[in-house]
């Protein structure tokens, strides 16, 4: 259930938390925000290591906190911003406590991987209203995640460009997918920086290369996830867990021109998608401004200049991690949790230049493996499998380091 008269913050505007202000996702809503100053008050921000730029944030936005991880660096930029009436938090609790404030009835989650969890767990359990960019709480704890929102009173709302447009798709209340006729979503994915390379020169991929998306501007983590197409197969269990589907109604297709940003059929036939500008802004201003449309600040959509769309086949022997997220997905129970802390542990040390771009899947892998499915039905059960993993995770890093398969 919505509650209605919780959605009203300072001087009847919705009382903003961005967590991750400083990163891609924050940046983008911040933007968007600005366009309508009457609707949003700007009540907190978080960043981890980006301190200036959360200084330079705070001066502009005059938030009532601001969150930072390191209490030295809290101290420092409380003293920077003694006159901007911001109080400056740190701590293990901070993120929590801050979305939790009274004055915030709206939490964007774009903090990157697990480290968003508790905050967004916070978020749901005070019966806020989600906007969920961070993928990764989802992917461990969704079904908890949901029926916790069903106790609270939260409400969830896809940030994800993917999941926003499925959920654009879906008949307003969303019943569940059986009884609204739905027999499919299709997820698009862009094919990432190496949809036409082949694996042979996977070894030789610099982070570099792989950051380079073709078609989105992102962090660091999610570009590389785009490239070995993990990113995909989190969305697929994302998907899994924001619309109750099983793995089964839920397909990939790669559409290089990242225009349709995904689709939902239904058993007549009709395949309804959503189309627009490759730009996070319009899924962030549909969910900011939900259920209003409000101006995003994207450029219009020209089709004639598009031109054509293509569609094709994922190539899940090259990108073996769809698979293996597809694989989690049904197995269910902690593999998920267990796919996504080996990738976050691969992928950070892909980042460090000490496990190559081919060995991504391989750590996953044998993680997956190594650890039994296990049923995970509390946060601290979520945490512990998480824990668990990450440890498996950087045994495994360091035997691919021992079989001298480096790269780059
Ligand atoms: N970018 C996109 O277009 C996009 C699209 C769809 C979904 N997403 C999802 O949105 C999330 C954010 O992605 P992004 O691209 O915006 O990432 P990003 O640019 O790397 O930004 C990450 C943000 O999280 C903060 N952060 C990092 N580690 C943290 C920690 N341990 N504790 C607290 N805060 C921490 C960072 O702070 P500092 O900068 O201060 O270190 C930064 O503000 C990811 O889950 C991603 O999958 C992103």
């Amino acid at each position: 259930m919505k509650r209605e008269a919780d959605q009203v913050g300072p001087e009847g505007r919705q009382g903003l938390a961005v967590l991750g202000a400083t990163g891609s996702i924050g940046v983008s809503t911040l933007k968007v925000v600005a366009l309508h100053p009457d609707r949003f008050e700007v009540v907190a921000l978080s960043a981890y290591q980006r301190i200036e730029e959360l200084g330079a944030l705070c001066r502009t936005w005059r938030p009532a906190i601001a969150v930072t991880h390191a209490p030295e660096a809290a101290e420092a930029l409380a003293r920077s911003l003694a006159a901007e009436g911001t109080e400056v938090w740190s701590g293990p609790e901070a993120l929590e406590r801050a979305v939790c404030d009274p004055r915030v009835t709206t939490v964007v989650c774009g903090i990157v991987g697990a480290a968003g969890l508790k905050s967004a767990w916070a978020a749901v359990a005070a019966g806020k209203r989600v906007l969920f960019a961070n993928k990764e709480p989802l992917v461990m704890s969704g079904h908890l995640l949901l029926a916790l929102a069903r106790e609270s009173g939260a409400e969830l709302l896809p940030l994800d460009s993917e999941h926003n447009a499925v959920f654009q798709c879906l008949p307003p209340g969303r019943p569940g997918l059986v009884q609204s006729g739905v027999r499919r979503i299709l997820l698009t994915c862009s094919g990432g920086p190496f949809r036409n390379t082949p694996a042979s020169e996977f070894a030789r991929v610099t982070p570099e290369q792989a950051c380079a998306h073709p078609r989105w501007s992102m962090g660091r983590k999610i570009s590389v996830d785009s490239a070995t197409l993990m990113n995909k197969g989190l969305e697929l269990i994302e998907a899994c867990r924001l619309f109750e589907a099983r793995p089964e109604q839920v397909d990939v297709v790669i559409h290089p021109q990242s225009v349709i940003h995904s689709l939902v059929e239904y058993v007549d036939g009709s395949v309804l998608a959503q189309l627009g500008n490759p730009d996070m802004r319009t899924p962030i201003a549909h969910a900011l401004g939900f259920p209003d449309r409000i101006e995003a600040g994207v450029a219009r959509l020209d089709l004639a200049s598009v031109g054509r769309l293509d569609f094709e086949e994922p190539d899940e022997a090259r990108f073996p991690c769809l698979g293996l997220a597809r694989a989690a997905a049904i197995a269910g129970g902690s593999a998920p949790t267990v796919l996504n802390a080996a990738n976050e542990v691969a992928v950070e040390a892909f980042l460090a230049r000490t496990l190559p771009f081919a060995a991504i899947p391989t750590v996953i892998e044998s993680v997956l493996a190594m650890r039994p499915v296990v049923a995970v039905e509390s946060l601290e059960a979520i945490l512990e499998e998480d824990r668990r993993a990450r440890d498996a995770a950087r045994e495994a890093v360091i035997a691919q380091g021992a079989k001298g398969v480096w790269a780059c």
